[in-house]
């Protein structure tokens, strides 16, 4: 019973917390894995390409010669915009949907981290598919280059322009086309907020398997072509196991229609595989079918410090529990069960942390007792990338490694970089997904050269990713051999 004291609860868990939970989140700020991505129609390394003309266009904050985001060089084959393009758009999308105001572009072409920046000249905002595919079709007819952009909530700079691509917004495509209340089937367009869908969804009593600190921004579609992880992943898995269906288009303006809605299909190829993930590189995603779960009555939250991360992974092993667990004071861990008996719920988490403590395991803890203390501990998960980059430059690296080894790769780079800079590390314990952050007061080619490529290659000797959740984008596009072998990339 001293034990349970030590458990700063009341009686109250959390019941159906999801509503208010998604409410007071942060609705602009945050920041997560959300772009459509981009249609990768330039070509690295063009020597042909007179660098300089375009070099003062593209910034890339915290790159260094050495960078591949810098090597990126414009390819000449494409053509650049003209006035005829723009009453074209005109034409078929009416004057208002087509943006040319300088203030708008100023946005529309940077990235959430103010890191990566384009020189689009125009920003198309599409109704439907068939103007989707219209703009792709004259596009691919004029050679003009394109990307795709959601809620720009991304962090690889893989949302905005590299040059002077033309972007193709989806965030007038937000409708819910259909909701099966049986099935828990949900069709919607590519431009639906992700926290939109969760507060249509709880209505009907259902939620998104789904979720991200940038949900009041980012764009299912986005979701899908970057195959965001986010905070329920370990509860029901990735996208490719939720995404049923899409519909995309492709660049020469073909419509693949992918949008089944079956749990079984094995007719010829999963085409819909190749776009969950692709960043917009195979085609714009312009509306998903997604299988929702029902929502759960009781919500509990625990919010653990554990001693150490030898701590954290002993935790992830007890009986009953998959999720995570975080050590004491300098390791934290916010654990979500989600069940239908509120008491067994919550005696089976009392149970677990109690076990935890008296093991060791765990040296401090609070339980959520309502809603606004569990709006608050989500708050303190989901604010680390707004705070990081308020504190200054930040590089952040999102990595796959084994669970074992995530935080050693943080204690090496501590070593490495010395007062430099500080290294942090958060993320997802239970998907072995680590977010390296190394934040200083100013980016720098010195730093930059002593952190890549040495983490690509640690975290490839240890056969991890370098891109678990957040998609390689322009900042990793030409890393990618790190991760996947010549053979599968060629
Ligand atoms: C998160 O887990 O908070 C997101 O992936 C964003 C980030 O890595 O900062
Ligand atoms: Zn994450």
């Amino acid at each position: 019973m001293m034990m349970m004291h030590r458990w700063r609860r009341s009686g109250d868990f959390i019941r159906s917390a999801c509503k208010s939970l998604s409410s007071f989140r942060q609705k602009h700020n945050s920041m997560s894995p959300s772009v459509t991505g981009f249609m990768n129609r330039y070509e690295s390394k063009v020597n042909t390409f007179e660098p300089n003309a375009w070099s003062h266009q593209y910034r890339s904050f915290g790159s260094s010669s050495s960078s591949s985001a810098l090597k990126v060089k414009r390819n000449p084959l494409f053509s650049s915009l003209e006035s005829k393009d723009v009453s074209f758009f005109k034409e078929i999308l009416g004057e208002r949907n087509v943006v040319e105001d300088e203030e708008r572009l100023e946005i529309a072409n940077t990235d959430w981290m103010k890191k990566y920046k384009g020189c689009s000249k125009l920003m198309l905002l599409p109704k439907n598919t068939e103007e989707v595919s219209q703009i792709l079709k004259y596009c691919d007819s004029r050679s003009l280059a394109v990307v795709p952009q959601g809620g720009n909530t991304g962090l690889v700079g893989g949302s905005v322009p590299v040059f002077d691509e033309v972007i193709i917004n989806v965030g007038l495509m937000n409708k819910v086309l259909s909701f099966d209340e049986v099935s828990g089937v949900l069709v919607c367009e590519a431009g639906c907020i992700l926290e939109n869908l969760a507060t249509f969804l709880d209505t009907k009593g259902f939620v998104m398997p789904l979720d991200l600190g940038a949900k009041g921004s980012c764009h299912i579609g986005g979701n899908v072509s970057t195959n965001a992880g986010g905070l329920r992943l370990i509860r029901y898995g990735s996208l490719h196991g939720t995404v049923l269906g899409l519909e995309a288009v492709k660049a020469n303006g073909n419509v693949l229609d992918m949008l089944g809605t079956l749990r079984k299909d094995n007719t010829g190829y999963d085409l819909k595989h190749l776009f969950i993930g692709s960043e917009g590189s195979l085609g714009i995603v312009t509306k998903v079918s997604i299988l929702t779960q029902p929502k759960l009555s009781s919500v509990n939250l625990a919010f653990i410090a554990c001693k150490d991360f030898l701590s954290c992974q002993v935790l992830n092993h007890l009986d009953g529990v998959r999720n995570p667990v975080s050590s004491s004071e300098n390791f934290y861990i916010l654990i979500e069960t989600t069940g239908s008996g509120e008491t067994y719920d919550r005696e089976k988490l009392e149970a677990f942390l109690l076990k935890s403590l008296e093991q060791g395991l765990v040296s401090d803890g609070v339980i959520a007792q309502d809603i606004n203390q569990a709006s608050s501990f989500w708050r303190i998960r989901e604010g680390i990338t707004e705070a990081l980059q308020k504190a200054g430059a930040c590089y952040k690296y999102d990595l796959s490694l084994p669970v074992e080894e995530i935080y050693n790769i943080v204690n090496d780079l501590r070593g490495r970089l010395g007062n430099l800079a500080n290294v942090m590390g958060y993320g997802h314990l239970g998907d072995g997904n680590l977010h390296l952050n190394i934040s200083a007061a100013e980016y720098n080619d010195k730093l930059l050269g002593l952190i890549e490529p040495y983490v690509y290659e640690w975290t490839s000797k240890h056969r991890g990713s370098i891109s678990a959740e957040h998609g390689l984008g322009v900042m990793k596009a030409n890393e990618i051999l790190y991760s996947k072998s010549p053979e599968t990339v060629s």
